[in-house]
């Protein structure tokens, strides 16, 4: 995985086996996952891996990093949003939500600045769905979903969502990885 803001590890660039070079292939939109745990605190992750799995009933699936934030509050609540970034103006929204909340899942970081939380949210504009998950001003677009099923798949966990609100908020096109120029693949 190749993670912008992460450092990377000294030495040589490695080679990149072929079937990972195939996967960096893959085409993604680019979304804002928004989340609230049971006691009310708010998350917002980056996220590449969300598509629709069902016409009738809608039904989406977002896959998520089994130690994040957010997969522990959509667990807690059942709920999330998918915002979809513009192709315009989503790379600083991106910019701003592309750090884990929890400052221990950076390599690196020790003592205080491993429990910090960071608020990604803040700085950003947006309301609060009648769920209780943000859904950003500036987005493209956006839903809302109710978590029907939890798969584990490795080290991310699909979630299986059913679409219960939604909306575009503004024309135009989403913004895609590719033109974003980061990637999450490996
Ligand atoms: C371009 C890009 C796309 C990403 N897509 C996903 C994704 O689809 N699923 C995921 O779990 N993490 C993805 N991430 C990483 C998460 O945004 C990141 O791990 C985040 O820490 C999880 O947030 P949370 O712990 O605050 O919930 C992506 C990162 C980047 C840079």
């Amino acid at each position: 995985m190749t993670h912008p803001q992460l450092p990377g590890l000294p030495g040589s660039p490695r080679e990149i086996p072929g079937p990972e070079k195939a996967m960096l292939k893959l085409s993604y939109g680019v979304h804002v996952i928004g989340s609230r745990s049971a006691s009310g605190e708010r998350n917002a992750m980056l996220a590449d891996w969300v598509t629709q799995v069902s016409f009738t009933p809608r039904l989406v699936a977002v896959v998520i990093e089994n130690d994040a934030r957010t997969l522990r509050f959509i667990r807690e609540t059942g709920v999330f949003s998918v915002n979809l970034l513009h192709e315009k103006d989503g790379m600083a929204i991106a910019r701003q939500v592309v750090m884990p909340a929890e400052s221990r899942k950076i390599k690196g970081r020790t003592g205080d600045a491993a429990n910090a939380v960071i608020d990604k949210l803040a700085g950003l504009s947006y309301a609060l769905h009648d769920n209780g998950c943000a859904v950003l001003d500036d987005a493209l677009g956006w839903f809302t979903c109710d978590a029907e099923a939890f798969h584990t798949t490795g080290d991310h966990t699909i979630v299986v969502g059913r679409v219960t609100d939604g909306d575009v908020v503004r024309p135009g096109e989403m913004l895609i990885e590719r033109d974003l120029g980061w990637e999450y693949a490996g």
